[in-house]
């Protein structure tokens, strides 16, 4: 099984998140920012998981994302912006055929959802939902995760694999 886990991520926490439940789905699966997942390196994925922060609460745009860093307020370290918003990733998104999960870093308490978003673009790209998609929390504005939540992540993979069998 080809399995890849694309993400996008300002200060590494959705990084973070993507390199546990790749490492819970096993395999060789690849870790991908949404600059280094380009349609030949996701050619044939029998499941692609996909994930951004929640930002502004919704699935953030390159628009909100150079806001970001326009005004980046004081956040602990400067934003990692070297690849595309999810957003603009799933639009260009090639046409496959296989299966997808959705995942979102987020504040606990925060209203609205990017991995919803996430989760119909890979359906209207042919990737049809394995999982109900997962949320995985930060503890402030810019992270850390929340103890925890790297094991659930690892956990969440290992049942993608499961599922997938
Ligand atoms: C400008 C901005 C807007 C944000 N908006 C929300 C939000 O609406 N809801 C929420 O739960 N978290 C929000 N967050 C927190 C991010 O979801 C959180 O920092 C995310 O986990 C960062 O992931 P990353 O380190 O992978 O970029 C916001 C953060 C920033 C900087």
């Amino acid at each position: 099984m080809k399995a890849v886990v694309v993400y996008q991520s300002l200060w590494g926490n959705t990084a973070a998140i993507a390199r546990a439940i790749a490492e819970g789905i096993g395999g060789d699966t690849a870790v991908l920012s949404t600059a280094e997942a380009t349609g030949e390196a996701i050619a044939g994925a029998d499941l692609i998981v996909a994930g951004s922060p929640l930002m502004g609460f919704t699935l953030p745009s390159d628009k909100m994302v150079r806001s970001v860093r326009d005004n980046p307020g004081n956040p602990p370290e400067p934003p990692d912006l070297s690849h595309p918003s999810m957003r603009t990733w799933l639009d260009a998104l090639p046409k496959g055929k296989g299966r997808s999960a959705a995942f979102e870093t987020r504040i606990w308490w925060s209203p609205g959802s990017a991995a919803k978003k996430i989760s119909r673009g890979l359906e209207a790209a042919g990737y049809a939902p394995i999982s109900k998609h997962a949320r995985f929390v930060v503890t402030g504005r810019c992270g850390p995760l929340r103890d925890g939540e790297v094991e659930k992540a690892r956990q969440w993979g290992a049942e993608l694999a499961e599922a997938m069998r």
